[in-house]
């Protein structure tokens, strides 16, 4: 009997199964997945008047009652000690539609929760004990830390539960929750563990920006000058015009630079043609190398946001030092981060390893290792304008640091 195989994988022909076996052969396999979330903007998320979370869980099957687990950063909690009953009382509200498994799980906030594999597995035990299956959502609130580390386990039990994420920090607003990335640290190493796995949705809410502290407010304004620097000089001349109203948070600044920073980095994921970062760059990463390598050094005491500043200042000087970017603009960088209250230096930038060397450049063979290939570092050649460059020089790189650490004064 002749049994011929028509269909074939990707185009190519299968041989009929009487033909002599081969026994090397090559499949073309290949298809796209087209991935698509909403980034919401919205005030008062958990009043029962507002239908947005209700809505968001219903979006693919509607008339249904949907299955949510909800995890909340103790750090908002600690200043917002009311709003599990808000929650409690809002899935009541719109009980046809979202049915809570548990009352909203506290997890631990800022680095720590990144840090500590047992919270993972904590996390994790919750998401199996309520049987969340991948018709059902994990809705994590809170800083990036919290979304990076719930955002691992969300997109790992089951291999993938829907994740809506709400983030409460002005940096998980503008830039780490409208992302594709999780992650958490091991070995010392920034988000060594992680997975690309976008988002169900992100619901951000103004109003639960209002308990942060200054700090991390001011922490998360980095990304909005990073993304400025490097993609929309414009969007850098309005933060130096707003930076007044920024650093006193007026609300409308505020709204504008988080939701201007988001749709930067969301058109970057979307159409910068490697959201999955396969390839050697990390565009959206400028100023990042020695932040992620800074944070490391000072066991986290540095925030991120506060890390990123210093990253910017330091890639910015190199720039100019490498002939990339005029004279004087650094001066006009720098001095926007101190506005908004950045301060330049840390002394963790002059740690020595036991050879001598300076620690911080250990970030740049890190940040090649991340992705692997050959080592791709953003700088720029105006504001506004990345270039990628594939070489640090690290006696310019040096220089760089010191001219940050003259221009702050420290000895
Ligand atoms: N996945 C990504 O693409 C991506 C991108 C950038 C940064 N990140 C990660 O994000 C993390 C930093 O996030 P972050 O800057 O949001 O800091 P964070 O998550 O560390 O939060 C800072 C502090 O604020 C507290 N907090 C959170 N929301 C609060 C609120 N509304 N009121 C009061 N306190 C609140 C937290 O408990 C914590 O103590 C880092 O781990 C960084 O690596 C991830
Ligand atoms: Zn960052």
């Amino acid at each position: 009997m002749q049994m011929a195989l028509t269909a074939g994988v990707n185009g190519s022909r299968m041989d009929t199964l009487d033909a002599a076996p081969v026994a090397v052969a090559c499949y073309a396999q290949r298809f796209t997945v087209t991935y698509e979330y909403q980034v919401h903007f919205t005030e008062r998320l958990f009043e029962p008047a507002n239908s947005l979370l209700a809505d968001v869980v219903e979006r693919l099957e509607p008339e249904r009652r949907h299955r949510c687990l909800v995890f909340i950063d103790q750090g908002l909690l600690d200043s917002r000690p009311e709003l599990p009953d808000e929650i409690t009382a809002y899935a009541r509200h719109h009980w046809a539609r979202l049915a809570l498994v548990a009352p909203p799980i506290t997890v631990p906030g800022s680095e720590r929760i990144k840090n500590e594999l047992f919270c993972i597995e904590q996390i994790q035990r919750q998401v199996f004990e309520h049987g969340i299956d991948r018709h059902s959502y994990v809705i994590a609130i809170g800083g990036g830390a919290v979304l990076d580390a719930v955002g691992l386990v969300a997109a790992t039990s089951h291999r993938g539960v829907r994740l809506i994420r709400v983030p409460t920090t002005v940096l998980s607003q503008n830039d780490s929750g409208v992302g594709v990335k999780n992650g958490i640290n091991l070995y010392g190493v920034k988000n060594f563990y992680g997975t690309f796995a976008p988002p169900f949705a992100v619901l951000n809410d103004v109003d639960l920006l209002t308990p942060l502290a200054e700090r991390d407010k001011v922490a998360g304004m980095a990304e909005a000058v990073k993304v400025a620097l490097i993609r929309d000089g414009s969007f850098f001349a309005w933060l130096e015009r707003a930076a007044d109203d920024l650093i006193t948070f007026r609300r409308p600044a505020l709204v504008a630079m988080i939701q201007r920073c988001a749709e930067l980095h969301m058109r970057q994921i979307a159409h910068g043609g490697d959201p999955f970062e396969t390839g050697s760059a990390r565009p959206l990463d400028y100023g990042h190398w020695s932040a992620h390598k800074l944070e490391s050094l000072t066991k986290h005491h540095v925030r991120h946001g506060e890390a990123v500043a210093i990253g910017i200042a330091l890639d910015a000087r190199y720039s100019v030092l490498a002939g990339l970017l005029a004279e004087g603009q650094e001066e006009r960088i720098c001095a926007l981060l101190e506005h908004l209250g950045f301060r330049l230096w840390h002394p963790a930038l002059e740690a020595k390893r036991s050879d001598g060397s300076v620690a911080l450049l250990e970030g740049l063979r890190e940040f090649r290792e991340h992705l692997g290939g050959e080592l791709t570092v953003t700088l720029l050649e105006g504001i506004g304008r990345g270039i990628e460059v594939h070489e640090i020089d690290e006696t310019r790189m040096l220089a760089a640091m010191r001219w940050l650490q003259a221009r702050d004064g420290t000895p």
